[in-house]
């Protein structure tokens, strides 16, 4: 039975909201109050100084209603929490060294030497664990993991992902062609490892809601999250033979898995596809042909896509995970989101840890704002093509969070505070920071600036105790500089509690 499993998810929660309900669309809500039932879901979120009609009571009566289940946020920030579409967990290890190299060299020299070790599960499990805590602390409360192609380490990736309360989806990778002999699979072994892997989470999903009795229908819900993302993990196309991912496709589909691959990061590795895959038009085509592009996919980079991809794309409902921090690392070109956007494409963001040096989506947003406005320059321009708009913050917020859900299936359950949708959140406080002690975990410095008790959502100010802050406000700055300050200039000392389906896991 995992640590979160009876925590208490009902409760109210009143602070400071701002959410993005469409692109560029971003709601601030300065005195909110959002409500959360016993399943962990968003029964109301409120605006106290604009109450709708049919809540009879006053604010301050709806407030107290709650008493002790109420949280008092005052003075913070509440916003979505962070969706991660690409990164791999494995690769955690060699975060932050290795970017020297374009992706092929970088793959062969860095990665499959470090992804073999994934066969030692004690080792698997202490990096798996160091990856998941460092994403969730960084405020990423759903995540699409890569794994490696070894079946016992996927399995404790599952394990540390559910103990840590995380949204997730956790793929095997496949591999069995054009990889090194100590890092590849038979194609026997690889379809039949793929499908064991996907019965296998699907199944404890089901056991786990199934099993833990007691509070019933919220646990129930809590580990129906947790699903596989599995499929085309191939890695990318290169290393998985046309069979392999026919028979990821043919998975996908009967178990309705979501997919999750590479496409179009490198010009090496578009070249290859196109020696290796002679009967496809394209590389976007090749997954297309194998029954690996539905509305369940989802492609990290696509950097070099062309106009018949994307449209292929759009009409298949995939989506793009947009990753700039290993797409500049890597040298792999800058990938101009605002085109998919326009064509119709899904879009989201994915730090690509290692790729990515971090592991941050806040980092991931910065420099997909430089990469974009680097496209409005007129970088990369198709013949005849205008120019699109950079990027705007707000945009960008939109792709962290609720853009990010879409991308992954999910944007009915999670992405922003609609009533109905799971409560998975941050809460930023602009004015105190965390230290870690020795152990690593983050400890509370006492904040001596907390909101006075009549007090509504004050400008947050600076104290001398908050001096290591990694920002300062300024008399006159409210929430409004205070939420922007956090999106370009704000790290995890900022989020001060994280929650994934009303279970608060930081
Ligand atoms: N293509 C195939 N494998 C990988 C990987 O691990 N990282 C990135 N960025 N691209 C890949
Ligand atoms: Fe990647």
């Amino acid at each position: 039975c995992y640590p979160h499993e009876h925590k208490t998810r009902a409760g109210a929660y009143r602070g400071t909201i701002v959410h993005s309900l469409e692109l560029g669309v971003v709601q601030l809500i300065l005195d909110g109050l959002i409500i959360v039932n016993a399943s962990g879901r968003i029964a109301a979120c409120y605006d106290l100084d604009n109450l709708p009609d049919d809540v009879t009571l006053s604010a301050e009566e709806l407030v107290e209603s709650f008493e002790a289940n109420l949280t008092d946020l005052r003075g913070k920030l509440i916003l979505p929490g962070f969706v991660d579409g690409h990164a791999h967990a494995p690769q955690y290890a060699f975060t932050g060294t290795g970017m020297d190299l374009p992706l092929l060299q970088w793959l062969e020299k860095y990665t499959f030497p470090c992804e073999s070790n994934f066969q030692d599960v004690a080792f698997a499990r202490d990096v798996y664990t160091k990856a998941v805590t460092r994403h969730l602390r960084s405020g990423t409360t759903t995540c699409s993991y890569f794994a490696t192609i070894h079946v016992d380490a996927c399995k404790v990736l599952v394990d540390v992902v559910r103990r840590a309360g995380q949204r997730a989806y956790v793929g095997k990778v496949s591999m069995d062609r054009n990889s090194p002999d100590y890092l590849i699979e038979t194609t026997e072994d690889a379809m039949r490892d793929a499908e064991l892997f996907a019965k296998f989470v699907l199944s404890t999903n089901t056991e786990a809601g199934a099993g833990a009795g007691g509070s019933g229908e919220g646990i129930a819900n809590k580990m129906k999250q947790l699903q596989l993302k599995d499929g085309a993990e191939a890695g990318f196309v290169p290393s998985c033979t046309a069979q392999l991912m026919q028979k990821l496709g043919d998975i996908s589909e009967a178990y309705s898995l979501p997919v999750q691959s590479h496409l179009s990061e490198s010009p090496g590795e578009i070249a290859w596809v196109r020696e290796l895959h002679p009967e496809c038009d394209t590389y976007m085509g090749v997954y297309d042909r194998y029954g690996l592009l539905h509305e369940r996919s989802y492609f990290a980079h696509c950097v070099h896509c062309t106009g018949e991809e994307r449209e292929l794309m759009s009409l298949k409902g995939g989506a793009v995970i947009h990753c700039p921090s290993s797409n500049f690392m890597l040298g792999s070109g800058v990938a101009n989101v605002k085109r998919y956007i326009r064509d119709g494409c899904k879009v989201g963001l994915g730090t690509d840890v290692a790729g990515g040096y971090s592991s941050s989506i806040l980092d991931c947003l910065r420099q997909a704002l430089i990469a974009s406005r680097v496209c409005s320059f007129g970088h990369g321009l198709e013949p005849g093509e205008a120019a699109c708009d950079a990027l705007t913050f707000q945009e960008g917020f939109h792709l962290a969070t609720q853009g990010g859900a879409e991308a992954l299936g999910l944007g009915h359950l999670v992405g922003n505070f609609t009533p109905g949708k799971e409560f998975d959140a941050l809460v930023v406080d602009v004015r105190s920071i965390k230290q870690l002690d020795p152990s690593g975990v983050a400890q509370q410095v006492p904040n001596a600036a907390q909101a006075g008790a009549g007090g509504v959502a004050a400008a947050p100010e600076t104290t001398p105790e908050h001096a290591s802050a990694p920002f300062h406000m300024f008399p006159g700055q409210g929430m409004q500089e205070a939420f922007e300050k956090f999106l370009f200039l704000g790290d995890d000392r900022n989020i001060a509690q994280v929650y994934v389906g009303g279970v608060r896991v930081v």
